[in-house]
């Protein structure tokens, strides 16, 4: 498996495997992979990550090598008066590749890319806290969403400041920016 950076080519097996993923996720509003075309049309893929199947990768759902397993997509949020934070999510694995650390590798690449960026504050994202926590991702007491469990709007501030205030997203994710 490798993680690199979408191609034109991609786009197809991107929404598709966003879709797979979130066929029968918990959490899902059913735009997860029209968000995704959204932010690309609109210019607003910060990163754009895809896991490929490599050789060795073989699996009973027809996966191969070449095939898509898993996304990650970034796109630009403001906190506060803060600009530049990077807004992790959609994030997705195709439903058989779950459980094998496709997603956590997709993050790391993902949390790499952004600590490279310069000026980049940090991460933020909406989620499950189990799951992020193993990131380094937290809930900060000013830090939160209308309508949106305190617990799930999690940051990973690259810096000592703690984020202040509502992360404003892209209008591709179609929520009230409160
Ligand atoms: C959530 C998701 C991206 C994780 O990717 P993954 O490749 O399956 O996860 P990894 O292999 O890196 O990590 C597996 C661990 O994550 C945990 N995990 C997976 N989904 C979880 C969830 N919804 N809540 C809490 N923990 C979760 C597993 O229990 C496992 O824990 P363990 O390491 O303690 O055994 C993937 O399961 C997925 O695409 N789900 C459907 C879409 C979705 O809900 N996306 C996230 C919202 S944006």
């Amino acid at each position: 498996m490798q993680i690199r950076t979408e191609q034109a080519r991609d786009r197809a097996g991107i929404a598709e495997l966003i879709g797979a993923a979130f066929r029968d996720a918990l959490h899902k509003t059913g735009r997860e992979a029209q968000i995704v075309a959204d932010l690309r049309a609109a210019g607003a893929l910060r990163l754009s990550l895809v896991a490929e199947a490599g050789p060795e990768d073989r699996a009973p759902d027809g996966a191969g090598p070449g095939t898509l397993l898993g996304h990650i997509a970034v796109s630009p949020a403001q906190i506060g008066a803060v600009p530049g934070w990077g807004l992790i999510g959609p994030l997705a694995v195709r439903p058989d590749w779950q459980g094998r650390g496709i997603g956590a590798a997709l993050m790391r690449a993902a949390l790499a890319a952004l600590r490279a960026q310069p000026g980049c504050p940090g991460a933020v994202l909406v989620g499950y806290p189990a799951y992020y926590g193993r990131f380094g991702f937290a809930s900060f007491p000013d830090l939160g969403m209308p309508g949106v469990p305190q617990e799930a709007v999690m940051a990973l501030p690259f810096t000592d400041a703690a984020p202040h205030g509502v992360p404003l997203h892209h209008a591709a994710f179609g929520l009230d920016q409160g």
